[in-house]
């Protein structure tokens, strides 16, 4: 469905992808991550055929993105990251515009229409001018102008940003929902909806693919889980009880004054670990399982391996959006890292 390979970009001096290559299959629901300037969204739009590669090629349904660029556009839906709608137009209007420039028949228009505003419970508004609409009902008319189509393809750049909770959750399902009858690509910075919705990762860091795989293959490539211990000991003493070298162990952050460790779980069984603990005589206020997130995987490959300092805190849920907390990094990079 899309076959990316050795896929450039340069902005001026500045490259934005450094060769990326990946492939989405048919029926396919597979979600874009990466911090902030990693590329995302400018790997879709020359996907979808708005902006030319500097070098590499890709393609959608067989067809080249550079030569068929208007064939392309013609079989795929794309929510742009920010919704260009024409605000001035009422919301079936405009629904029907887009349906009439994607080629579907006259004939057909009304009822193409009528299904996307089904779709994306639309019809509350559908008489409205765009510009009266809350931004989450804007972004669902751009949802909706994306499918009025019926594409074999959704590209979807960051369709949730900036909603709030309550229409996140009503588009994240609507999502779902689509993702059960169409190929989509999808990015975001809220990696719940990653968890929720796909079943395969990019991640993409300054310009390059650094993982491709399903949640739990990521998951699985972490040097972090193992059981998660709050005592009241250093970690020398803690050491010393456990029979274990010092390096065995390593240093949370302090909740509640206690102190915190991530000890490997494959060392000792659990019920070994207490006993040694207790045996030693030392007080035992926690001894936890810790499994990896998807935060942390995202964090591992684009913040660079460092699981004793950032990552083996346990308490990540996987429902924080991230792209925020990694924008600092993210900006600092993109001066740094593109030449
Ligand atoms: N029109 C442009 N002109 C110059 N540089 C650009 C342009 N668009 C993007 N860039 C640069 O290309 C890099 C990738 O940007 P892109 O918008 O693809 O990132 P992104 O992954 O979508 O980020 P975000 O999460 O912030 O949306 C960044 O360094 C960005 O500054
Ligand atoms: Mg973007």
């Amino acid at each position: 469905m899309i076959e990316v390979e050795n896929l450039q970009k340069d902005y001026g001096p500045a490259r934005a992808l450094q060769g990326i290559s990946f492939q989405v299959r048919r029926g396919e629901v597979v979600g874009f991550l990466g911090p902030n300037g990693a590329g995302k969204s400018t790997t879709m739009r020359i996907l979808t055929g708005y902006l030319l590669p500097t070098g590499g090629r890709a393609s959608v349904l067989g067809m080249d993105v550079v030569n068929e660029s208007l064939a392309v556009r013609q079989r795929i839906g794309y929510l742009p990251e920010s919704t260009p709608l024409y605000t001035e137009m009422r919301v079936d209007e405009y629904l029907r515009f887009a349906a009439e420039i994607r080629g579907v028949p006259g004939r057909d228009v009304k009822r193409a229409v009528a299904r996307v505003v089904d779709a994306c419970g639309l019809e509350r508004v559908v008489g409205k001018d765009i510009h009266e609409l809350s931004k989450g009902y804007r972004q669902r008319v751009g949802l909706a102008q994306a499918m009025v189509h019926e594409p074999d393809l959704l590209i979807l750049d960051e369709p949730t940003s900036g909603l709030d909770p309550n229409q996140i959750v009503e588009v994240r399902a609507l999502i779902q929902r689509l993702g059960t009858e169409h190929t989509v690509l999808l990015s975001t910075h809220y990696l719940q909806e990653v968890e929720a919705a796909c079943s395969r990762v990019l991640v993409i860091d300054r310009g390059r693919l650094v993982a491709d795989g399903t949640r739990d293959e990521l998951v699985a490539a972490l040097p972090l889980g193992g059981v998660l211990l709050r005592v009241a000991a250093d970690r020398a003493a803690l050491a010393r009880a456990l029979q274990l070298p010092v390096d065995d162990l390593i240093e949370l952050p302090a909740d509640r004054g206690i102190r915190g460790f991530r000890l490997a779980v494959s060392l000792l069984p659990e019920h070994e670990i207490a006993r040694r603990i207790t045996a030693a005589g030392i007080a035992l206020h926690e001894l936890a399982p810790l499994r990896p997130s998807l935060e942390d995987a995202f964090r591992s490959l684009t913040l660079g391996s460092d699981p004793g300092g950032r990552l083996g805190a346990q308490g990540s849920t996987g429902n924080e959006r991230i792209g925020d907390e990694s924008a600092e990094d993210g900006a600092s990079r993109e001066g740094g890292g593109i030449d």
